[in-house]
Formats: structure tokens, C-alpha cells, sequence
């Protein structure tokens, strides 16, 4: 199978690197080779290669500036997406474009399935539904996978920032009225090629860790991880800070983003892994080491 992944430098679209590079025929462009702003250059280099699927992990994803540079996210998260979904079509190839928990207002209090209704706060999240219904309206097969909280060894994210903190300093703090679940990367690897290997249905697709967290009880889950595997740590309990403390956020967030994997287990016939099983097993694998 022959496989291109953009985003080839960010947090998921490197481990996919990284995961796929000896299992299948793959090509990778990271921001500086491939740039989804310029749609006229991704055409012409994409239009010149053959592949079975294209892997879409890249985005504009810094939900803030993506406020401020609206135009911006709207091309790279939604124009852009909607093109290589055209292409992928000229191709006979199956898109696989990764999307976001922030589609949903967060004013739910049960995990969010497929079918809910999605309703962005921020232009991040607009973006990237603009996105998806661009995707999906080109073609049946392509799938939108939607993942929340994504974590892994390539680029550091939260729980990678709370670790380095308490290393530094015996005061860390994190949000405890904001829930949803990490994505471990390895795990999105292990996961997606029952979707690109076999001919199922396109479609949207939750998938993250099981269960659910606050901020606090995440950090707080990384540092008992770290003290089991020997970790030196200054800090060993995180305190607790509100939502409403985050004034200097431009971005509206949603309260809860938890997104079922109902459909997941149900299409593939496997669950997910709970998400304390999933931290514990990248911390024991990529910090023991350090
Ligand atoms: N991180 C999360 O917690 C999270 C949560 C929910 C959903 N997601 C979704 O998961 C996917 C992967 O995100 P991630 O966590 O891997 O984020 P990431 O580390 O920020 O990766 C995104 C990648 O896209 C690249 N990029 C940005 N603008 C681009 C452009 N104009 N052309 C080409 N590449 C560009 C970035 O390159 P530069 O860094 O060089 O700009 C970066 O390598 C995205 O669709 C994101 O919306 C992420």
C-alpha cells in the first residue's frame, strides 16, 4: 500500500511516520515541504504522486491564533482539507483527515457520539468543521477521525509540560473543570489501518483513550506514573485551578469534549485502551529512558 502523510513534523503525523515506515510504501511532507496555504503547490505536488490514501494530520492548531488569523485557519483547515479530498478522488484514494473534540459546544455531560450535533465556539473549531463537511461531501469513503487531547514522544503537549514542570518546581497547577480524554499517538497508529487497509464505509470515526479526565486528574495521573517509574520530581501533587482563571486565553474551549468510541468498538470489534493505561505506558517507554 502506498501511503502519504502531511503533517509529517507535527505530534500524530510523526509518530505515523514513524509507526508506518516499515510496514508500508510511505511518503511524508512535513509544514516546510508541503504547505497547505499555498493550494496551488499542494495540488501539483500531490496531482504528481500515486498512493492508496493520503493521512491529512496536519492543521493550523493553535486554537488562539486561530481567532486572530480567522482567514488563515480557514485555509488551512478547511479550504485545504477539501481540496485533497478532490484529489484523493482524481486518485481512487481514500482520504484520512483528522479532526478535533472543539467541534462540539461542550454543554453536553455524556461522551459525544458521531451523530451529536456539532456546534464550534471558537474559529479553531468552526475551521475545522468547515473542514469535515468539505471532506465528507466529496466523497463517501473519506473518513474524518475526530481524537481529543492528543499526547505522544514527538512534540511535547500538556502532560509533557506538567512532567517538566514538577521536575522544576514543587508548585504545579492545572485546570479541574475542563474534561476529555488523551489520545495516545501510538495507539491512533495501532488503530488506523483497519480503516485504510480494508474498503469500509467513510464516514466520521471518534477515537481516544477511554474514559475521562480534568486536566488536573491527567497531570496529576503523569506525576504518580513518573513516581512509580523512579522519576525524580520536585512537585508530586497538582493543585487545582479554575477555567475561569484562564483569562489570558483568546479562544472560547468546551467544558466537555469527551468523545464516545462506541462506534469504534462497534465497527472493529476491539475497545479502545483506558486512557490511565495509555499515559502509563508512554511515560514507562519514553521517560524511564531520559
Ligand atoms: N493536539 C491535540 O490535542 C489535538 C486535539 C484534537 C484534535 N487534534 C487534531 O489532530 C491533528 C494532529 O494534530 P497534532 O496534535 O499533531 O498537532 P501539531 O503537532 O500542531 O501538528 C500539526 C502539524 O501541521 C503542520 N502545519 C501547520 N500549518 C501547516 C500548513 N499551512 N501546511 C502544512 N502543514 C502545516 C504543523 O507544522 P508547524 O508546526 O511547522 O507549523 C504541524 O507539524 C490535527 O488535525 C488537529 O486538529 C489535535
Amino acid at each position: 500500500m502506498k501511503i502519504v502523510i502531511l503533517g509529517a513534523g507535527g505530534r500524530l503525523g510523526a509518530a505515523l511516520m514513524r509507526e508506518y515506515r516499515e510496514k508500508y510504501d510511505l511518503a511524508g511532507f512535513d509544514h516546510a515541504r508541503l504547505d497547505l496555504a499555498n493550494l496551488d503547490d499542494a495540488r501539483a505536488k500531490l496531482r504528481g504522486m500515486n498512493f492508496d490514501a493520503l493521512i491529512n494530520a496536519a492543521a493550523f492548531t493553535n486554537v488562539d491564533a486561530c481567532e486572530t488569523e480567522r482567514d488563515r485557519a480557514f485555509l488551512i483547515n478547511a479550504e485545504a482539507p477539501g481540496i485533497l479530498a478532490e484529489i484523493c478522488n482524481e486518485k481512487d484514494a481514500r482520504l484520512i483527515h483528522f479532526s478535533t473534540d472543539y467541534v462540539f459546544d461542550g454543554e453536553k455531560r455524556a461522551p459525544y457520539t458521531e451523530n451529536d450535533q456539532a456546534n464550534p465556539i471558537s474559529a479553531y473549531g468552526e475551521s475545522k468543521l468547515a473542514g469535515e463537511k468539505l471532506v465528507l461531501a466529496a466523497g463517501d469513503r473519506h473518513l474524518v477521525v475526530r481524537v481529543s487531547w492528543v499526547f505522544g514522544p514527538d512534540r511535547p503537549s500538556f502532560v509533557d509540560a506538567m512532567i517538566k514542570r514538577a521536575q522544576k518546581e514543587e508548585k504545579v497547577d492545572a485546570i479541574s473543570d475542563k474534561f476529555s480524554t488523551p489520545t495516545y499517538t501510538h495507539d491512533v497508529a495501532n488503530m488506523l489501518p483497519q480503516f485504510f487497509e480494508r474498503d469500509v464505509a467513510g464516514g466520521i470515526l471518534h477515537f481516544a483513550n477511554a474514559g475521562k479526565c480534568s486536566w488536573r486528574e491527567y497531570a496529576q495521573w503523569a506525576l504518580d506514573c513518573c513516581r512509580d517509574a523512579g522519576i525524580p520530581l520536585k512537585g508530586t501533587t497538582v493543585g487545582a485551578l479554575q477555567l475561569s482563571e484562564m483569562t489570558n486565553w483568546v479562544a472560547r474551549r468546551p467544558v466537555y469534549s469527551v468523545l464516545s468510541t462506541a462506534k469504534y468498538a462497534e465497527v472493529t470489534g476491539r475497545a479502545s485502551r483506558a486512557w490511565r493505561e495509555a499515559v502509563a505506558d508512554y511515560i514507562t517507554r519514553f521517560y524511564s529512558k531520559k
